[in-house]
């Protein structure tokens, strides 16, 4: 596989992320196959993906889209939001998927256990991206950030599996690098992610006002999810943490906020949950992140 080969790739949960995937991967000349709910499956058929981005430009790309995956292909990206995850695999059989690789883009640290329990330990290759992308309507993506970036990782996988279709991705437009610690990649994305999330979305603040009105707090649960990250073998540093936050647009929202705002589950569980459960198990003390948890969850979500 190389980046001249023309690929066939599924992509399942063809959203923000996912949509913007396909119509790249597509654009670029590989045959993407997006696997979707019946109503999602016959529009993208019928339309293609039709992205819009400063970054990528304005194009539709035409992909197919069936409501299963029925024929082996060189990868499979998984795409869906967490709470989606289990209900949504049924889509992909282990038996039809073969050798391809598994590679799913969800934030979080537990999902990678969960799939190489149901596929090949040593094909699954968690990516983490950075890009905030949006499905405004199935087939319309928004793409909204002037960058997008992946880390392909994936401790068992074959360095010669990573590194072609991280020439894949990466000749289709987002940045893509291959890091050989997986463990590191996934918490470097999570111990940024996991205070942003739940702070904003608990007060229903962007991160300026966060940074401002609840700095004590801000500055603890990142020393919180920093010593976590420590202990799983990611990044320790939490002044890099702030620094990052200060720097963000002060309008800045969590996806997890965006969700709450729209009244859509929340990946609650994949972030704040499996961050206080990698807590006890390393027995690393997280009040802040403890109550903020339950406060959410005491909140409904
Ligand atoms: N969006 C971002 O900017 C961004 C950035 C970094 C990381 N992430 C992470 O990427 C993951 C995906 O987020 P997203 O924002 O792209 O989500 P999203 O826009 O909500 O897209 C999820 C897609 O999954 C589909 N889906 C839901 N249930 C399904 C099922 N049972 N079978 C097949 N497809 C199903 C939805 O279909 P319909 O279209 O039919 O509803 C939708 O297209 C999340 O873990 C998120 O945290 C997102």
């Amino acid at each position: 596989m190389t980046a001249n080969d023309g690929l066939t790739v599924a992509i399942l949960g063809p959203g923000g992320i996912g949509g913007l995937l396909a119509a790249l991967l597509s654009r670029s000349g590989h045959r993407v196959i997006c696997l979707a709910g019946d109503e999602t499956a016959k529009t993208l058929s019928a339309k293609g993906i039709h992205v819009r981005s400063g970054l990528f430009g304005d194009f539709t790309a035409p992909v197919e889209a069936d409501t299963e995956l029925r024929e082996p292909v060189d990868a499979c990206l998984i795409a869906v939001k967490a709470t989606a995850l289990d209900m949504s695999l049924t889509r992909v059989p282990p038996a039809v998927l073969g050798d391809g690789l598994v590679v799913p883009f969800l934030n979080g640290v537990e999902h990678p256990g969960l799939l190489r329990a149901r596929y090949r330990a040593d094909r699954v290759a968690p990516a983490a991206i950075r890009a905030e992308s949006t499905r405004v309507a199935p087939g319309e993506i928004e793409h909204g950030t002037p960058f997008a970036e992946i880390d392909l990782t994936g401790d068992p996988v074959p360095d010669d599996r990573l590194t072609a279709l991280a020439q894949v991705l990466d000749a289709a437009g987002p940045t893509t690098r291959v890091h050989a610690d997986e463990a590191a990649t996934l918490w470097s994305k999570m111990s940024l992610l996991a205070p942003f999330a739940l702070l904003t979305t608990r007060y229903a603040l962007p991160i300026g006002d966060v940074r401002t009105q609840h700095r004590e707090e801000l500055l603890a649960l990142v020393d919180e999810s920093t010593a976590v990250s420590a202990a799983c073998g990611g990044p320790s540093d939490p002044s890099m943490a702030i620094a990052r936050y200060d720097a963000f647009p002060a309008t800045t929202k969590s996806s997890m906020q965006r969700d709450a705002e729209a009244g859509r589950p929340l990946e609650l569980d994949a972030i704040g949950g499996a961050l206080l459960r990698a807590a006890d198990h390393h027995e690393v003390p997280v009040p802040v992140a403890t109550r903020l948890v339950s406060e959410l969850r005491a909140a409904g979500h």
